[in-house]
């Protein structure tokens, strides 16, 4: 089938996309773009998080013809002309980044979280990033980066 969708802005279509393939697959391996991660394909760890029509989701559980006409934002499309977006600012300035692969789901999981609830307290930081897994850096400078973002 064809999938026609917007893309951080941008029209894109992909021929043959088959019946089950996720739009995780489709973003990455039929559009190039391989902003959003592929850690688990079964929605256990949120590395493959991007907008939906403004909802956040795992991208490996969504079919991809499911996108179809609709509008999907990744990592690489929160930042704008004038650089990066504060998200993806204070995950660098705070040094929330160790292998990277948790990272473009952690910044649209947590641009989500900030748009809802701009000055978040702890409990709401750990609950909104629960189903986001971070091998890495033990959570602490992800936090940090979090409450950085919120100033
Ligand atoms: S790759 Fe989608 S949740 Fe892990
Ligand atoms: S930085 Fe490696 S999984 Fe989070």
């Amino acid at each position: 089938m064809r999938v026609g969708l917007e893309v951080d802005g941008k029209a894109r279509t992909a021929d043959d996309v088959e019946v089950g393939e996720s739009l995780l697959f489709l973003l990455r391996e039929r559009l190039g773009l391989p902003g959003s991660k592929n850690a688990c394909e079964q929605g256990e760890c949120g590395s493959c998080t991007v907008y939906l029509d403004d909802e956040a989701v795992c991208a490996c559980l969504v079919a991809a013809g499911q996108a179809d006409g609709r509008r999907v934002v990744t990592v690489a499309g929160l930042s704008g002309d004038d650089g990066l977006h504060p998200v993806q600012q204070a995950f660098l300035d705070a040094g929330a980044v160790q292998c990277g692969f948790c990272t473009p789901g952690l910044v649209v999981a947590v641009h989500d979280l900030l748009r809802r609830t701009p000055d978040p307290g702890d409990a709401e930081i750990r609950e909104a990033l629960a189903g986001n897994l971070c091998r890495c850096t033990g959570y602490e400078k992800i936090f940090d980066a979090v409450r950085a973002a919120a100033r």
